[in-house]
């Protein structure tokens, strides 16, 4: 039996779902594939709870179970103080741990030490944090060039759109633009703007439903997508930087600076506009987002039937055109939202880097 440490960072939604995911597959993934996925460390941004032995499955029940109460892992009996993570994958390392995965499920920015560090030591790495992927080309190129770093759940909510994408440049096929609808949060707004309501009480409802941050600006920013599209694209081969894509933001950017309370009592006064540009232009409502070797845009635009009967709702999409499949495109689609699919993804990366590396 394989025994591979992990280094678990943020048991947040994702986090906490991949944690009950691994609980339900670790003994299938024993008998099938010999390889024990093993944490050994988790961490929030409160505390850190590390057994070089393994957490026991008892003590990673009772540990969600305490979670999904809000209680923190800091508080927990024998927790150590919270790290940095960079900090925390010395330690581990001092404590014998070896051939670990780092994985990083946090929304934090400042990861990129402890993940750059974790790879010099030969340790694997899997994001669900698109912040180590989306900083400046030279910060970020090592997690797209090294061949243990794993990202899949950061885009498409876990379909499996970079490994479809890796395999393509890996077998030599030159990729020349991809499309994507890649915020199941975005869709849901389109269409309801389709379907005549106001922006405002679109927005209102997502927020109350929970379907978007807690700001709703992070969603119709238009950034999330616009890192999104930045890592198909440097995963394609293109070191763009995140000013090569043009981003038109949802709201004005006098709304930019407000508190979120002000900015949802400000938001009734975009209804008439959005109104007037749909009421104005043939087609139906869909925010996208395009990339190529040179750059890309993401916007709001008005598309045909077709298109926006395929984009209803939530659905994630992305398209590529490539040399081999120039004309007629490929196509992944499917619901990319939901921590359960991330989470999924991110045991996927893990299993795959285990696999690889027992074959060593
Ligand atoms: N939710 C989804 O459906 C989804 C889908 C695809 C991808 N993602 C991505 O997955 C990541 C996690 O999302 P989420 O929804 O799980 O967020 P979340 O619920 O806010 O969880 C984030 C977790 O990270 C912890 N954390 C923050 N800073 C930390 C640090 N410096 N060291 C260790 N832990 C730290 C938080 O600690 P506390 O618990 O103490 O606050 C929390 O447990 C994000 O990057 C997100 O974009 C999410």
């Amino acid at each position: 039996m394989r025994r591979v440490p992990l280094i678990v960072l943020g048991v947040g939604q994702v986090g906490s779902a991949f944690l009950a995911q691994l609980l339900h597959v670790r003994g299938h993934l024993q008998a099938r594939y010999a390889v024990d996925l093993c944490p050994v460390a988790l961490a929030d941004s409160s505390g850190v709870l590390f057994d070089a032995n393994g957490v026991s499955d008892h003590d990673l029940k009772v540990l969600l179970a305490q979670k999904a109460a809000r209680v923190h892992l800091g508080e927990q009996p024998g927790a150590l103080e919270a790290m940095y993570a960079r900090e925390l994958v010395a330690y581990a390392a001092g404590q014998g741990v070896e051939e670990a995965i780092v994985v990083d499920a946090t929304a934090a920015a400042g990861m990129e030490p402890a993940l750059r560090h974790a790879l010099e030591i030969g340790y694997g790495v899997v994001l669900a944090n698109k912040r180590p992927l989306a900083g400046a080309w030279e910060d970020s190129r090592i997690f797209f060039e090294h061949p243990r770093a794993q990202f899949e759940a950061t885009v498409g909510g876990g379909l499996p759109v970079l490994a479809t994408l890796r395999a393509m440049v890996d077998t030599g096929d030159r990729v020349e633009r991809i499309e994507g609808a890649l915020s199941g949060t975005l869709g849901y707004l389109c269409s309801r703007l389709e379907d005549g309501e106001a922006f405002s009480v679109i927005v209102g409802a997502a927020k109350a439903r929970g379907y978007t941050e807690p700001d709703p600006r992070e969603d119709l920013s238009g950034v999330d997508v616009a890192r999104k599209m930045l890592i198909l694209g440097r995963t394609a081969g293109w070191s763009l930087e995140l000013g090569n894509l043009t981003v038109d933001p949802l709201y004005p950017s006098a709304m930019a600076e407000m508190s979120v309370e002000d900015f949802m009592s400000a938001l009734p006064r975009l209804d008439s506009d959005f109104a007037a540009y749909i009421g104005a232009l043939a087609g139906v409502p869909r925010y996208l987002a395009e990339i190529g070797p040179e750059g890309g845009l993401v916007s709001l635009r008005m598309v045909g039937e077709r298109l926006a009967a395929q984009l209803r709702g939530r659905l994630n999409q992305v398209t590529f055109w490539t040399q081999l499949y120039h004309d007629r495109p490929l196509t992944i689609s499917g619901p990319g939202i939901g921590r359960e699919n991330a989470a999924a993804a991110l045991l996927r990366d893990c299993l795959q880097l285990a696999r690889t590396a027992a074959q060593r």
